[in-house]
């Protein structure tokens, strides 16, 4: 059997040197990334100071405005219009999960749709749903078709499994495979039997924050598993794939935390560079 194990570090060292160089041709040196963290969730902040070391290495400026996990959403609403109309913050990036207490969707949708580099709300949102491929797309899951882009794993006829469901990943991602004419099958929390469906799949998209959800006895051989985040427990780093049981048997896999996540940070830098030209078109 034909293992592969998706190594996206090489790939990535050379997009974000292209990225670089597409900024540095930029005339405006004022652009700035602001990124707002409410609490100390320890992915989160993984998260961020990778975000904050690329950017920098791309030459954009960087804030971060880290905010104690109980402020009021008042608070943070005042904070992101405030920054809506900073002349001086280009892009605006609330880091996901929020705490309970806070409505992460008013939070979002408050963001200035220009300034909403994570293309997160609901204008931006629209804009994925009716496929106008000159706008932006939303980082994690614009990479993820990327990656299947980079492997040439045409979708057509083939059964794919996205696994769970959020406003971030699953639903853009989903037009997405729709559009690429992909078979695309929707599990959620509720679904009964998570293993039919992934039995069923050519592959299999984990983007639930469980860790070590899928197992290797849910796949087949050939599976192609994608695995997006990660979660950290006890500061130990798990996917939602059992990347320890199935690294040697299963035939692609992208590992955790090293792959899809590190290219989801170049999109990232990728948008911010395109929003800047949809900014000063
Ligand atoms: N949480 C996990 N990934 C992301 C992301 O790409 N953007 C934001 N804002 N929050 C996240």
């Amino acid at each position: 059997m034909f293992i592969m194990i998706i190594d996206w570090k090489k790939i990535a060292s050379e997009r974000y040197d292209e990225i670089k160089s597409l900024i540095s041709g930029l005339k405006d040196s004022k652009i700035k990334l602001v990124v707002i963290l409410v609490w100390n969730n320890p992915s989160s902040l993984r998260y961020i100071r990778q975000k904050e070391k690329w950017a920098s290495y791309v030459w954009i400026g960087f804030e971060l405005i880290h905010l104690d996990e109980n402020v009021s959403e008042n608070e943070l609403f005042s904070i992101i219009e405030r920054e809506n109309k900073n002349s001086e913050t280009t892009w605006i990036l609330v880091q996901i999960p929020l705490p309970k207490h806070i409505d992460e969707k008013k939070v979002i949708n408050l963001i200035n749709p220009l300034k909403d580099v994570d293309w997160f709300t609901q204008i931006n949102q629209w804009k994925v749903l009716i496929w106008d491929s000159t706008w932006l797309l939303p980082c994690t899951p614009a990479w993820v078709m990327d990656m299947l882009k980079y492997q040439k794993i045409d979708l057509v006829w083939k059964v794919v499994t996205v696994i769970w469901k959020s406003n971030i990943v699953w639903k853009p991602l989903t037009m997405l495979l729709i559009n690429s004419s992909a078979t695309v099958i929707s599990c959620n929390s509720k679904t009964k039997d998570l293993s039919k469906f992934t039995k069923m799949s050519d592959i299999v998209i984990l983007a639930a924050w469980k860790p070590w959800l899928l197992t290797l006895e849910m796949i087949n051989n050939d599976t192609i598993v994608i695995d997006v985040w990660f979660t950290v427990v006890d500061w130990k780093i798990y996917g939602d794939a059992n990347y320890n049981e199935i690294e040697s048997n299963w035939n692609m896999i992208t590992p955790v935390p090293w792959g899809v996540w590190l290219l989801t940070v170049v999109n990232l830098m990728n948008n911010v560079y395109k929003s800047y030209l949809l900014q000063n078109n």
